[in-house]
């Protein structure tokens, strides 16, 4: 039983604390399709790595036995997902399966205007050049001295905040990436630092900010609704608009409805539509809590910005597709409408968190140092596993090289090396902890599986002084960590 079951353990009849449950939580679902996947052998696993330049992101799926790379597109939809999609209506614009979604989004979330978009990034590729040309154009500024801010900036909206000349800054909460303290909101602004970051800039010059919930960076940990109303409270007073990064919303949810004093008696859908009332647009990557192996939102909450809306939708028509359909098939629409609803069922999360709370358990059993458990993956502190490796030499990406040859289990660095270099320096940046995400796709791997990759860190953990930092054979400008090749040093 994980530490997060023995706590749902604890009865209590009146709220969704605590759950009649003394056992461990089984699958609340049951198996129906399945996708084969092959076993290799060490030897295999090691020449084919060497040929991927030790970069996992570059092995082919058929190679990897456990993939958690990633959470996003690559879990299982649910049975009334996948029948909702033979309702697809395919008419170029004005389609009835637009209508649905965005009626769906106007229930769960209280968003007038949505535009789909094809994934997360399509979204903000509409919102971020848009918002930075407005500030410029109406306020007569210069977007060089522009600085967007953020709890955390996934790496995606990072790169389209920098493409469009802005600084990107953040300002996690204290305790963000100390793996050695738990607190039940570590995804939370520092509300101090963001107040002296928009008297720094300037309020003019913050032409948004980004509330990523959870925040992916930091571990996939939740934000608190206090925090999310007191940043929303800072930026209206200032005009500033507010961005929900909002991939993982229902997983944020979950852990408010688990830890905020008060809303212990609400449920998933009462904890969204509270959220969501503190930001003004939100982005969605629809392939993470919506369950969609592609898909994305970008929506509006009422007419406040609807030049912004307005112009996104132009922006829409030559970046995505008509503003209908934008990125996505009618049938991938009504997906994506039933997704939302599946994605927030009580005891699919109660699972779900709890699966996660059990690979860290256990990886911290074994002396494996890890980020308290968050939402979507456990993630290892590589940099305290293996000492003997210095940043520069990407002790992160080590470890996700060795778990392959290993067990065949792929896993990405979430440190330095995603980090990058100083734009302008060109000196690599050190991240704030060498971690090692392991992913957990949603209803695709069993408890048994998670045993599998506690074992395997069990071996890995007995070769650990044998394991050799690495070099780059070939680095990208930007967004080296997909294609980076390297050797061991
Ligand atoms: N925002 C967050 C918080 C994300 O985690 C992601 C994607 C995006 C935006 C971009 O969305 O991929 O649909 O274009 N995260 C994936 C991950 C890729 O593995 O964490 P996208």
């Amino acid at each position: 039983m994980s530490t997060h079951e023995k706590e749902l353990g604890k009865t209590d009849k009146n709220t969704h604390r605590g759950r009649d449950i003394s056992l461990h939580l089984p699958e609340p679902f049951r198996i129906r399709v399945i996708e084969p996947v092959k076993r290799t052998t060490r030897a295999y696993r090691e020449e084919i790595l060497l040929k991927a330049g030790l970069n996992t992101f570059l092995l082919d799926s058929e190679d990897v036995y456990l993939d958690c790379l990633t959470d996003s597109g690559t879990g299982a939809v649910t049975q009334d997902m996948q029948a909702a999609m033979l309702r697809g209506d395919e008419a170029y614009s004005g389609s009835r399966s637009f209508h649905r979604l965005k009626d769906t989004v106007y229930d769960i979330f209280g968003y007038m205007h949505t535009i789909p978009t094809h994934q997360g990034r399509g979204a903000e590729q509409l919102y971020v050049p848009t918002l930075i040309d407005k500030r410029e154009k109406e306020r007569g500024l210069k977007r060089e001295k522009m600085a967007a801010l953020s709890n955390f900036f996934f790496d995606t909206t990072q790169a389209h905040t920098q493409l469009n000349m802005c600084i990107a800054q953040n300002a996690p909460c204290e305790d963000a990436f100390n793996v050695d303290v738990y607190a039940p909101f570590k995804g939370n602004f520092d509300l101090g630092k963001l107040e002296h970051a928009i008297k720094t800039a300037g309020a003019n010059n913050v032409p948004y900010i980004v509330s990523t919930i959870t925040c992916n960076s930091a571990g996939g940990q939740p934000v608190s609704m206090a925090n999310l109303k007191a940043v929303y409270e800072i930026a209206q007073s200032h005009e500033i608009p507010v961005i929900m990064d909002c991939a993982r919303f229902a997983e944020n949810a979950y852990f408010i409805q688990q830890r905020e004093p008060g809303y212990e008696a609400w449920s998933i859908p009462e904890i969204t539509k509270e959220m969501f009332k503190y930001a003004d647009i939100f982005s969605m990557s629809a392939k993470k809590d919506a369950m969609v192996p592609i898909g994305g939102l970008l929506a509006f909450k009422d007419n406040t910005f609807s030049d912004v809306y307005q112009t996104c939708r132009t922006l829409c028509v030559v970046q995505e597709g008509f503003p209908t359909y934008g990125g996505l098939e009618g049938g991938a629409m009504e997906r994506l409408a039933v997704g939302l609803v599946d994605g927030m069922r009580q005891e699919w999360l109660e699972y779900r968190i709890a699966q996660v709370d059990y690979l860290v358990d256990g990886l911290r059993e074994l002396g494996i140092v890890c980020q308290q458990a968050g939402g979507h993956a456990a993630f290892v502190d590589a940099g305290r596993l293996l000492p003997h490796i210095p940043p520069e030499q990407f002790p992160g990406q080590a470890l996700s090289c060795e778990l392959y040859r290993c067990a065949g289990i792929r896993a990405p660095e979430i440190g330095s090396l995603l980090l990058g270099r100083d734009p302008k320096t060109a000196k690599q940046m050190l991240a704030p902890a060498e971690m090692l995400r392991l992913t957990l796709p949603r209803a695709t791997y069993t408890r048994s599986h998670m045993d599998y990759i506690i074992q395997a860190f069990q071996a890995v953990k007995e070769n650990a002084s044998e394991i050799r930092g690495l070099t780059f054979t070939y680095e990208a400008p930007v967004l080296r960590h997909f294609t980076a090749q390297f050797e061991e040093v």
